[in-house]
């Protein structure tokens, strides 16, 4: 990563795996914490609205212990905007969400939703809260969000990364970089991330005005590989010593 893009760590998929059992661990909250150790510059985590993963109570702890700025990704929802204000996170990412999906699928369509965008964004940047929205790497979606008041943008790497051939990665490339150049010269601050892993994300890092690279699924999948080892040895030694 070049030294000027900061990285944001998104912890949502350890608090994944503690669903999938409905246990307490493992903890995002320790996970932010060991994150941050390793270089993170902020912690970023969604609070769907299905609660899928992330809780209230993770967020609001996580907020209590960091040292770097908390980015609460969130969903056009009052319930949400209302949390948010209430908590006050430094930033808070728009996103599109639709209860079915794996993931976020796709930016917000800010072109089409701009008067409840710039509502919403208003309520969030007069509680002092930096407000960025996350879309596709277009034009016309960065002229709307510069129109709605927003600070930043968060462009959707998503395409790029699921591209499955040399030519469409980079045509999803060069979406990329001209959606980056385009939105720091119209003044916004600019992120990128969805779908970013260890082979893809030397090239976007390279890119010039990016701001910050929020990555999360990919981390946690690296984590469990490289703690592997660990994991299992400690097991066996308190088997063994019993
Ligand atoms: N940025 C935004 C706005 C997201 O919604 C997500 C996924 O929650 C990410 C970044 C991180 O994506 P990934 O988990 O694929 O790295």
């Amino acid at each position: 990563m070049s030294k000027d893009i900061l990285l944001g760590v998104n912890i949502d998929h350890v608090a994944t795996i503690r669903e999938a059992r409905g246990v307490r661990y493992p903890s995002p909250a320790d996970a932010a914490l060991l994150a941050i150790e390793s270089g993170a510059d902020n912690i970023t985590l969604h609070l769907r609205e299905d609660r899928r993963h992330i809780k209230e109570r993770d967020v609001t702890l996580i907020q209590q212990i960091i040292n770097v700025p908390l980015n609460f990704e969130m969903a056009l929802s009052d319930e949400i905007i209302d949390f948010a204000i209430e908590i006050k996170p430094e930033m808070c990412c728009i996103v599109p969400e639709k209860r079915e999906e794996l993931t976020t699928e796709g930016g917000l369509d800010v072109v089409g939703l701009e008067a409840k965008v710039k509502s919403a964004t208003k309520k969030l940047v007069n509680a002092g809260i930096s407000v960025s929205l996350f879309i596709e790497p277009d034009k016309d979606q960065i002229d709307a969000a510069k129109r709605t008041g927003a600070d930043a943008v968060e462009i959707h790497t998503g395409r790029y990364a699921d591209a499955e051939t040399e030519d469409e990665t980079l045509v999803e490339f060069d979406k990329i970089a001209d959606a980056v150049e385009y939105a720091h010269e119209v003044g916004l601050r600019v992120d990128a991330g969805h779908g970013l892993h260890y082979y893809n994300v030397e090239p976007i890092a390279q890119l010039e005005h990016l701001h910050t690279l929020n990555i999360g699924h990919s981390i946690v999948a690296k984590a469990v590989m490289v703690g592997f080892k660990n994991a299992v040895s400690e097991m066996k030694k308190l088997i063994r010593n019993a």
